[in-house]
């Protein structure tokens, strides 16, 4: 036939399916996580109660808060294969590899893992909300010859990260500023990661196989390894006066400039003004004005010579660097958040599944035979 089926590369502006979780608004620049602005969560929860509206679709009650709070508390430890594995791989691996790695094996320990039942895949959830960031704390401190820092159960999720990751609960504003970043980056509705997770689990796979999945898949620089990106970028140009320069160079070259742009948001990343404020208060806390001045020359000449705004992993990447991490770690934070996100998305695949298997159209060699 005659009519060429139209193909959008990327699968731009295709609306796969339908979903309850969150709807991003570029037209109105705005974010709401089933129905609620992001700005209110961040300003108002604690990540705990994002996870929990994230995999319920409410807000949840004192009680059901503090029975979550226990079970994620509980399953903060790692197992002594977990540490294992982790010690088994070469520091000279990024990151994002190890905790792929080290999240498969909690997934293959997990005697239910196979329970596709939605109280199995929430009480899954709950473990990886706990494990992630133990995983994460271990692998940075092993980097830097630290030892193991046991988890504090009197300690939300974000303050126990950091206390795990650094031996010590930093100040308020620092900690405020994480639970920020957490509560931003738990969730985007189809974004690459997710549409993963949701592909994994169409063919009825597991939820663990689906998260391993989307770790691979946040990874690239394109998506969540952006945040690390943007650090290398900050690094390299070294100081706000040659911002100008380094750009017209890295555009001159064709380069993508990290944490710039978006595939949906075309005025600005809804996140961006409540993590930048964030981003403020580390600076003046830290009493690094140089950061800021190169953060705002970069984006002022950006928006000047492209009229391309940053993305959220434009802020948070300077602000986990003011934190204390290691550049490498940025993604794999990025994960301890998303993976609310991602489970919320496979429960929901899950509950009114379909195959994901899209159409190719062919353009290799014409049927041939062998000689
Ligand atoms: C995340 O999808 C989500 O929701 C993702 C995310 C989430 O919460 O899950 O928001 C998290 O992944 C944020 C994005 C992190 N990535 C980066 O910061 C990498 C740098 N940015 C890009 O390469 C780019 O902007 C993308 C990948 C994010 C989006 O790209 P698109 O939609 O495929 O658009 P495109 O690459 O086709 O760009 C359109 C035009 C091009 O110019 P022309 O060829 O038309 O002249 O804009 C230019 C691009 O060259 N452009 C950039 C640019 N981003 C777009 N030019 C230089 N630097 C950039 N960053």
């Amino acid at each position: 036939s005659t009519t060429e089926p139209e193909i959008r590369k990327g699968l731009a502006g295709v609306v796969a399916d339908t979903t309850a979780i969150s709807k991003v608004n570029p037209e109105s620049n705005s974010l709401l996580y089933r129905g609620y602005p992001v700005q209110e969560l961040a300003a108002r929860c604690s990540f705990e109660e994002v996870a929990w509206l994230l995999w319920h679709g409410e807000l949840p009650t004192p009680a059901e808060l503090a029975g979550l709070q226990e079970a994620e508390r509980a399953q903060r430890a790692l197992a002594p294969q977990v540490r294992a594995v982790v010690d088994a791989i070469p520091t000279a691996a990024h990151p994002m590899d190890v905790l792929r790695t080290a999240v498969s094996l909690v997934g293959a320990l997990d005697p239910t893992a196979a329970d596709s039942s939605r109280e199995a895949e929430v009480a899954a959830s709950v473990r990886l909300l706990a494990q992630i960031p133990a995983i994460v704390a271990y692998d940075q401190r092993r980097r830097r010859g630290q030892d193991v820092v046991e988890p504090r159960d009197d300690l939300d999720l974000a303050a126990n990260l950091l206390h795990m990751t650094f031996g010590e609960v930093p100040d308020d504003v620092v900690v405020d500023a994480f639970r920020v970043s957490l509560v931003l980056y738990a969730e985007h509705s189809f974004n690459a990661s997710t549409f993963t997770a949701r592909v994994v689990t169409s063919t009825l796979s597991d939820l663990y196989s689906a998260v391993v999945a989307a770790i691979g898949a946040l990874k690239g620089p394109l998506h969540g390894g952006a945040n690390e990106a943007v650090m290398h970028v900050f690094d390299q140009i070294g100081s706000a006066d040659r911002a100008e320069e380094w750009l017209d160079r890295a555009l001159g070259e064709k380069r993508k400039i990290m944490g710039f742009g978006h595939r949906v948001y075309k005025h600005g990343d809804s996140r961006v003004p409540t993590m930048k404020a964030a981003l403020d208060r580390l600076v003046e806390h830290y009493g690094r004005q140089d950061l800021a001045e190169l953060y705002d020359r970069l984006e002022a000449a950006m928006v000047a010579r492209k009229s391309i705004r940053p993305n959220l992993d434009y802020p948070s990447g300077p602000a986990y660097h003011l934190m204390g991490f290691d550049t490498a770690t940025f993604t794999p934070l990025f994960v301890a958040a998303r993976v609310t996100g991602w489970t919320a998305h496979v429960m929901e695949q899950r509950a009114a599944n379909s195959l994901i298997r899209p159409l190719s159209a062919y353009v290799g060699p014409e049927e041939r035979h062998l000689p």
